[in-house]
């Protein structure tokens, strides 16, 4: 008897969803986004001197515009401002001519960003980071940089999100003249294909969990917008309430909402975080919390407090975190969806484009 191929099998190529295939597919896209290196440098060289950096974009997109706050103050000194697209217009009065405003989205299609876009290009120079040539982000700013992920076909993003940070970590690098960053960043497709490798052990850990009603994702620093990723990915495709907290703020309000119904994923690298965060898991399983805890296979006394660990190689220090960390969160989530017998690729409610205000 043959198997009957249908177009779509084909095109998932041997995965069973887009999605599945595109979190696999991020060495790979990180590879080719490395290879936007040279443009990058040409696009700094034609910089004038910019006194501040302004980021906008929606969801995950805005995730990495987060990511891109932290890399640009640690690393460059310059402040850093991240704005929510559809909030733009009511925090204009922040940008002026020295100002760079960079535009971070998958489609460059975005209603909201191009509205923002528009307002911005009439104050600073803009530069558009966008997956989609030809599209109209990509035509209105004054630069652009493409991150080279591939048509991105499943709704949540995933290499498309990767792509866009592996972007942002180039800029920073080529802004800052930092060699060793660039090296460092030659390594992420190796490190993230031994992550990869994590994926049985994590669908054992989505079967566990896939039953609960709340989700806390927590971080500092680096982490936090991993955190927020992270609950995104879970509330898009398990239709599961998370949510994405700095670990420092569960003391002022929600640590009232945690108890041995919430599990907590806390993103925990090697770095300046470290320790603090390490405290906010014990002050969560003092309240009964099941934690499922991120950070290095050297970690032992993560180790110890977590209910369930991810371990990451040891060289993998917090800077770079967010390239990977967010990669077992993609899988857990995808994983959790199947076993809800929900489809990744096509959550209710949500469109990959979205081109309404
Ligand atoms: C994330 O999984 C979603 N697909 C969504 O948050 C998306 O990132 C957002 O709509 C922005 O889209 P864009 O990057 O195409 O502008």
């Amino acid at each position: 008897e043959t198997i009957k191929w249908t177009p779509e099998m084909a095109q998932k190529g041997g995965y069973s969803h887009f999605m599945l295939k595109e979190i696999h597919e991020q060495p790979e896209a990180v590879k080719n986004t490395l290879s936007e290196v040279s443009d990058i440098e040409n696009i700094v060289s034609q910089f004038p001197q910019f006194k501040r950096i302004t980021f906008v974009a929606c969801g995950t997109s805005h995730h990495a515009s987060l990511v891109g706050k932290y890399l640009f103050e640690a690393l460059l000194g310059l402040p850093t401002d991240v704005v929510l697209a559809s909030e733009f217009e009511f925090s204009e009065g922040a940008i002026d001519p020295d100002s760079l405003v960079i535009f971070i989205s998958q489609s460059g299609e975005t209603a909201d960003t191009l509205k923002a876009l528009k307002i911005a290009n009439k104050k600073a120079k803009t530069l558009a980071i966008v997956n989609v040539l030809g599209s109209t982000a990509t035509r209105e700013a004054d630069y652009v940089i493409f991150t080279r992920a591939g048509p991105e076909i499943g709704v949540a993003a995933t290499k498309t999100y990767i792509s866009q940070l592996t972007c942002i970590y180039l800029l920073a690098a080529c802004m800052g003249k930092n060699r060793e960053l660039l090296d460092e960043l030659q390594q992420i497709p190796d490190y993230m294909k031994t992550v990869l490798l994590l994926e049985e052990d994590i669908k054992e850990m989505a079967a566990k969990y896939k039953d609960a009603q709340d989700f806390f994702f927590i971080g500092r620093g680096f982490s936090y917008p991993t955190a927020m990723e992270g609950a995104l990915k879970l509330k898009e495709i398990t239709y599961i309430h998370g949510e994405g907290y700095a670990a420092g703020e569960l003391k002022h309000g929600p640590l009232a909402l945690i108890d041995d119904d919430v599990p907590v994923v806390a993103v925990v690298p090697p770095g300046k975080s470290h320790d603090r965060t390490l405290s906010n898991v014990e002050e969560v399983k003092a309240r009964g919390a099941r934690v499922i805890g991120l950070g290095s296979e050297d970690d032992q006394v993560l180790s110890y407090e977590a209910s369930d660990m991810i371990k990451f190689p040891s060289q993998i220090r917090e800077l770079i975190s967010p390239l990977l960390y967010v990669v077992p969160l993609q899988l857990l989530s995808y994983h959790m969806s199947v076993q809800r017998g929900i489809d990744p690729d096509k959550p209710k409610n949500l469109a990959k484009c979205v081109t309404v205000e």
